[in-house]
């Protein structure tokens, strides 16, 4: 008999949006009626098709792959240098000088924060925000490592700030935050990037939702903040920005600046080591979406994703002014395709979310999914349809009254 990795013992049961997906599929079976006014405002999954000029982008890998003179087999594991070239311009327009050798193409950004585990050892403090996403944390358990956490509330603005008094070895920071909506400010990142380096610390920092950063003077790359290059590695994903939840695209930055001592003397680089576990256990991400991708860095391929972008952020307005009307506590919506509230009549968040099921039939995310401190909070997303999100606005309206 094989010995099993016994750390999935220590995992909560399923994957919260798996859970949710069988709580409203158990309630279609149960409500069928009732399931044909189904709007769903839960996961952060896109609905608008990718911009044309994208998909322009995307036929020309497709077209290249037809033709014996510009078919590809495998790739470069690091990503196409054209791609990242691309990535590294976008981010010199926003200010950033990234070294596009520094850039890693790969399938998600989901993937990459869960597997970014294999180049730590066992033993380090890692320390998660809570609420949290909970692909940071389970990753960790899984590998059988202690997660600590920092609390996000309301006095706090969901944006914890570094105890100075406890230590920490890896700290996973999301800003624009999932699922709060809250944006750290620089002046707060430079205290982390400068707490970071005082505890020879790293921060993986998750930008997967930069592109929603309504308010400029907000920095979209922790690259933006002095010193990150010697204690961080950042997360973006093709996701949101270009609507590739299906599609598949994201990218790490991982600088040369990051070289440890292991426990032998020896100086270990992060971005050698990222290198080796990418090339052993990832072919890279495809030719045909890297074509893509290298589009969406574009200046037009950017504008024309802006244009979805402002889309959503027209339905995060739609609720968060249902919000103030109805005085209830939330954040994010500005900077953020998320908006997270304190759940009406003093609920916990499953309740409220039984009670949105079974009432007005629209699905969200109860914040407890994301941690204790999510236990009163609930999440909704702007990423539906305008009409739909209206709909579901005008529902909940109702259902308070
Ligand atoms: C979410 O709804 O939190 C996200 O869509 C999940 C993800 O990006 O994996």
């Amino acid at each position: 008999m094989p010995k099993l990795n016994e750390n999935y013992l220590n995992l909560v049961p399923s994957y919260l949006f798996a859970d949710i997906r069988h709580r409203v599929d158990d309630f279609c079976a149960r409500e069928p009626e009732k399931a044909k006014r189904l709007i769903r405002l839960g996961i952060g999954d896109v609905t608008l098709p990718i911009p044309e000029i994208v998909i322009n982008g995307l036929h020309a890998g497709v077209d290249a792959m037809s033709r014996p003179e510009t078919f590809r087999g495998y790739g470069p594991e690091q990503g196409y240098p054209e791609t990242r070239k691309a990535i590294a311009d976008y981010y010199a327009r926003n200010g950033v000088d990234i070294d596009p050798d520094t850039i890693f193409l790969s399938d998600g950004a989901k993937c990459d924060t869960g597997n970014i585990t294999d180049i730590f050892g066992n033993g380090n403090v890692i320390l998660c925000p809570d609420p949290v996403y909970p692909v940071y944390v389970d990753t960790n358990i899984m590998c059988g490592r202690k997660v600590i956490y920092m609390d996000g509330t309301a006095e706090n603005g969901f944006l914890p700030m570094p105890d100075p008094n406890v230590h920490a070895d890896l700290i996973y920071i999301c800003s624009p935050n999932n699922p709060t909506g809250a944006c750290y400010n620089r002046e707060q990142l430079k205290v982390w990037v400068d707490y970071a380096i005082a505890n020879e610390a790293v921060i993986l920092f998750d930008s997967a939702y930069e592109a929603f950063i309504s308010e400029p003077e907000l920095p979209r790359s922790i690259f933006e903040i002095e010193g990150a290059k010697k204690c961080a590695i950042e997360f973006c994903s093709l996701s949101k920005t270009a609507g590739f939840t299906g599609t598949r695209c994201a990218y790490a930055v991982v600088p040369k600046e990051l070289v440890f001592t292991a426990s032998n003397g020896t100086e270990m680089s992060l971005h050698a080591m990222w290198t080796r576990r990418q090339s052993t256990k990832f072919n890279g991400a495809s030719y045909i979406v890297q074509k893509g991708a290298e589009v969406v860095f574009s200046e037009e391929g950017m504008a024309a994703c802006q244009e979805n972008l402002n889309y959503y952020k027209r339905n995060a307005k739609v609720i968060a002014d249902t919000m103030k009307d109805l005085s209830i506590r939330f954040y994010g919506g500005i900077n953020s395709p998320y908006i997270w509230f304190e759940c009406p009549k003093g609920m916990e968040s499953w309740e409220f979310f039984d009670y949105m099921l079974n009432e007005i039939q629209v699905v969200g995310t109860p914040g407890t999914g994301f941690g204790r401190n999510g236990k009163y909070f609930f999440r909704l997303t702007s990423f539906g349809n305008y009409e739909k999100t209206l709909e579901a606005m005008e529902r909940f309206r109702t259902m308070l009254k």
